[in-house]
């Protein structure tokens, strides 16, 4: 059999003589189904994300993956092999075994409307002792709970901003050009299909006196939003949406190494432009934005309106063209 359901499993292993109990669990978030589902396929960002957990991968597919998890609960390092894969349309199975025990997890993403999806997560946990499973659930349930909630905090943040993102009219990549698993380990792919819509940020002006490496967030984060990144000698201009699956790239301060770092997958982008405050007066045309540099201010005139076949990319970086 391939690819079976949890039901599937727990029916072949009862017939090894293992009794099994189940519990679940169920969250709601405020993006698509779909978005969960990418949620779960994407095997980078357990790496970014997830703090308290390290994940070693050894296999993966369009339909499943096998990796050791590694998280310290109660500060002991445990180490768990895993196996999941795609068993349904919207749904996982995964697997893991703990010495005499066997849980099998199940998560199932249901949309139930236009951006609100249901996750369930049912566990079932097998055992050949019926007295060592009356024994171990309650305390494994707790666990278990504690981490899920840890975890889907975590991809809570992201649902939400996948969720915002959609509202503005934001679309992302679908099969076959992203298909599966694997395909998630391509973050130089830039999924984010923006809406056609003119910016609606004005012309911004910047006063340049302020050259303490303070970051000014110009528009929204999305594609047409930039920060600016006021350094003692030279302005540095960032986008604020990553144009891989959408994640903020809005920075607290500005970045040393004159990148910024993508908190989802990890991807860095250099500025769309540099301008060297000694340069002045000078004119840079960028993707979506022209940047007219002075000796007092930073002028940023949005380029207009993008066209229904979608935007330039709007993370490439840009020489200056012509003095003013
Ligand atoms: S969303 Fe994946 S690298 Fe930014
Ligand atoms: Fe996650």
């Amino acid at each position: 059999m391939r690819a079976p359901t949890q039901a599937q499993l727990v029916s072949m292993l009862r017939g090894h003589g293992y009794h099994f109990r189940t519990f679940n669990f169920s969250v709601e978030d405020p993006c698509r189904a779909e978005d969960v589902d990418w949620n779960y396929k994407d095997i980078v960002h357990p790496h970014f994300v997830h703090p308290h957990m390290r994940r070693c991968y050894a296999f993966a597919d369009a339909d499943g993956y096998s990796c050791i998890d590694i998280q310290r609960p109660f500060g002991f390092q445990v180490a768990q092999s895993v196996s999941t894969w795609v068993s349904g349309p919207n749904r996982l199975t995964t697997m893991t075994v703990s010495f005499f025990l066997i849980i099998i997890i199940e998560v199932v993403f249901e949309p139930i409307a236009e951006l609100r999806s249901r996750t369930t997560t049912t566990y079932q946990i097998g055992s050949t002792w019926r007295l060592l499973l009356a024994a171990a659930v309650p305390v494994l349930q707790w666990a278990l709970r504690r981490n899920w909630d840890e975890f889907w905090r975590d991809d809570h943040r992201m649902r939400v901003r996948r969720g915002e993102l959609r509202q503005q009219g934001f679309d992302f990549a679908k099969p076959p050009r992203i298909h599966g698993i694997a395909s998630t380990l391509k973050i130089s792919d830039n999924n984010v299909v923006p809406p056609a819509v003119p910016c609606t940020h004005p012309v911004t002006r910047i006063d340049l006196a302020p050259r303490d490496g303070r970051v000014v967030y110009v528009g929204t984060s999305d594609h047409f939003g930039l920060q600016v990144a006021l350094h003692p000698d030279r302005l540095e201009i960032y986008p604020r949406l990553c144009p891989h699956e959408g994640a903020c790239l809005d920075t607290p301060r500005a970045p040393a190494q004159g990148m910024v770092r993508c908190p989802w997958h990890g991807r860095s982008f250099p500025p769309v432009a540099t301008l060297s405050y000694a340069e002045a007066p000078t004119t840079v045309v960028g993707p979506l934005h022209r940047f007219v540099l002075t000796e007092s201010e930073l002028r940023i005139e949005p380029l207009g309106e993008t066209s229904a076949a979608g935007v330039p990319d709007w993370t490439g970086s840009r020489a200056p063209m012509a003095a003013t």
